[in-house]
């Protein structure tokens, strides 16, 4: 469904003399196959890119370099009308939907405005009636929250609001960005079981980044993992959580599981150190300062992704 070749991210951060100009390296260089159906999640630590791999798929920030296709076509040179209707396609759902939705725009607004830009609705008494079915849909009572603001709502029903929002435009592929870490843990299982059903239901496709490897253990076909720009392995789901060879994804692997074994930590080492700059990264190996594992070439040369096995992928010198 997509595919990122070499894609690169770069936003300016200031000078750093007279004439040289900063840049935080946001994603340098990464390469990523979607297919049709699947979860494909994305991990790694705050910083690492996720978010904004996430909006150059949805065409909100444009790649610096490298290339992106959907189905074949390149969506970063998609203008006008190709460009609308690319839109209709590709939805994201973010994180803190009380920021993603307007404050001065009631439910059936927020539900119903996408419907009417792209022209799928002939009046508003259809779009009424489209926007009273998905939120049946999401699980809201149509007539409690039809009318309500944003602030009204409680969190969760918010995210449902969005979740009710993105799928107005009946897209194939969604961004869901963090959808749950704002949410009481009461609550986070029925949002993860919604979107799961919706998949089913209209056949959709996504991108589900997050921090939590439990949320993506438990959604994800297949699980990437970033570190400062990166993608340092990628692997089916329940392979990556039982066999992990970036010690990177070792770590986090093994904070996931020592949170659920009580803060008993499995692994004899926690990958200390700050966690290095996106404007200046570190010479080869990016992990290479905060690797217990690394040997002398990692400081020197870039490991590149490679195949380990059938459908696994590894960027590292010296796997664990
Ligand atoms: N518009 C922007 N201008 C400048 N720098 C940016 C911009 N957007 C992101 N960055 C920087 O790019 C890097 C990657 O950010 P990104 O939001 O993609 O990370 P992330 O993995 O989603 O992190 P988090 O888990 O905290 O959401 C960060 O260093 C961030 O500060
Ligand atoms: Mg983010």
């Amino acid at each position: 469904m997509f595919e990122a070749e070499g894609l690169k991210v770069y936003f300016s951060a200031g000078r750093s003399g007279l004439f040289a100009r900063k840049y935080v390296h946001a994603v340098d260089g990464v390469s990523f196959l979607i297919r049709e159906g699947e979860v494909f999640g994305l991990v790694g630590e705050s910083g690492s890119g996720k978010t904004t791999i996430g909006r150059v798929l949805c065409r909100l920030t444009s790649p610096t370099s490298g290339t992106v296709s959907f189905e074949g076509k390149d969506i970063t040179k998609l203008r006008g009308e190709r460009l609308k209707r690319y839109r209709r396609q590709v939805q994201m759902i973010f994180q803190d939907p009380y920021e993603s939705l307007n404050p001065y725009s009631t439910v059936v607004d927020a539900v119903t405005f996408p419907m009417r830009v792209q022209g799928l609705v002939d009046n508003r008494n259809q779009a009424r009636r489209d926007c009273e079915e998905l939120l049946d849909r999401v699980g809201l009572r149509r007539h409690d929250v039809m009318s309500k603001y944003p602030h009204e709502l409680s969190g969760g029903e918010r995210q449902r609001v969005s979740i009710a929002r993105a799928l107005a435009v009946r897209p194939r592929f969604i961004v869901a960005d963090e959808p749950v870490s704002m949410l009481d843990i009461s609550i986070q299982a029925g949002i993860l079981n919604l979107m799961m059903d919706l998949k089913k239901e209209y056949g959709l496709t996504y991108m589900l980044i997050t921090h939590d490897l439990r949320v993506t253990q438990y959604m994800s076909d297949r699980i990437a993992v970033m570190y400062l720009g990166k993608l340092v392995e990628l692997a089916p789901g329940e392979e990556l959580m039982k066999h992990q060879f970036h010690p990177y994804s070792q770590l986090l692997v093994s904070s996931a599981a020592s949170f659920e074994l009580g803060g008993e930590r499995k692994e004899t080492w926690s990958g200390k150190g700050e966690i290095p700059s996106a404007i200046d990264p570190p010479s080869g190996c990016r992990f290479h300062p905060r690797c217990p594992f690394r040997v002398e070439e990692c400081d020197r040369e870039e490991p590149k992704l490679r195949m380990i096995r059938p459908d696994h992928y590894l960027s590292c010198f010296n796997p664990q």
